[in-house]
């Protein structure tokens, strides 16, 4: 199955995505992941890479579009896939269109979150994660249970993303109205688009997931 979270930054794409792989036993595919990867590895894309995303802006197509090629070669024996964070262009989505065509896949659902700014503007400004597995968290709505220890690992180390300041979440918001909301049609079109409301608490949304992909 290859399924598509698409919403705006902070929506719950990868919360989401963290008991999707548990219960599901799909491979999650986040290109920012992957992006955050390079820059922490400090290879020359990182370099590139870092200095755009501070900014909030996209990373160019040509970049991500290999980047998933090759990622989805490596998911041969996977039960399924989960995008998330690509494709996020027209040009990515036509893209993995024809990348998908030549390995023989097909997307079958693509999930839309719907959450408005003021709700993702809070869910951003108290997110975390833990610094050894990656395990997404956030102050009040999503607390580890022991406060001072990662539910999945037991580190007690802990890391805020450097985009997640108000000013970048902003352009990061406006990219996704400028370059994201005009790839749905495409999908709607395709009829595999659904929409739902990532409002609600993660239960109710991982719910309202699980109705659409059985
Ligand atoms: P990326 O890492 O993809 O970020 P994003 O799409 O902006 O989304 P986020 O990861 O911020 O949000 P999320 O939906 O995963 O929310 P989360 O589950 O963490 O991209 C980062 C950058 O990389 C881009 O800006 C760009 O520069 C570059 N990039 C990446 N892909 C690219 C591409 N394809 N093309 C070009 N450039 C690309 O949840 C957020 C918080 O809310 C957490 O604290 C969580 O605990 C909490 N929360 C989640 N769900 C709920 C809920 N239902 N109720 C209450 N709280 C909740
Ligand atoms: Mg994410």
């Amino acid at each position: 199955m290859i399924l598509l979270l698409l919403g705006p930054p902070g929506a719950g794409k990868g919360t989401q995505c963290e008991r999707l792989m548990l219960e599901y036993k799909l491979v999650q595919l986040s290109t920012g992941d992957m992006l955050r990867a390079e820059v922490k590895s400090g290879s020359e894309l990182g370099k590139k890479a870092k200095a755009i995303m501070g900014t909030g802006k996209l990373i160019p197509d040509e970049v991500v579009i290999e980047m998933i090629s090759d990622a989805i070669d490596l998911q041969k024996d996977a039960n399924g896939i989960i995008l998330d964070g690509f494709p996020r262009t027209k040009s990515q989505a036509s893209s993995l269109d024809d990348m998908l065509l030549s390995k023989g896949l097909y997307m079958n659902h693509v999930i839309q979150l719907d959450v408005d700014d003021n709700k993702i503007l809070k869910r951003l400004s108290g997110r975390f994660a833990c610094a050894n597995c990656g395990a997404g968290y956030h102050d009040i709505y999503n607390k580890p249970i022991n406060e001072e220890k990662c539910d999945k690992c037991g580190s007690t180390s802990f890391s805020r993303r450097s985009d997640d300041k108000l000013e970048v979440v902003q352009e990061r918001l406006k990219e996704y109205q400028a370059q994201t909301l005009p790839i749905l049609p495409f999908y709607r079109q395709k009829g595999v688009l659904q929409l739902i409301d990532g409002s609600k608490s993660v239960e109710e949304v991982y719910e309202q997931i699980t109705n659409i992909i059985g």
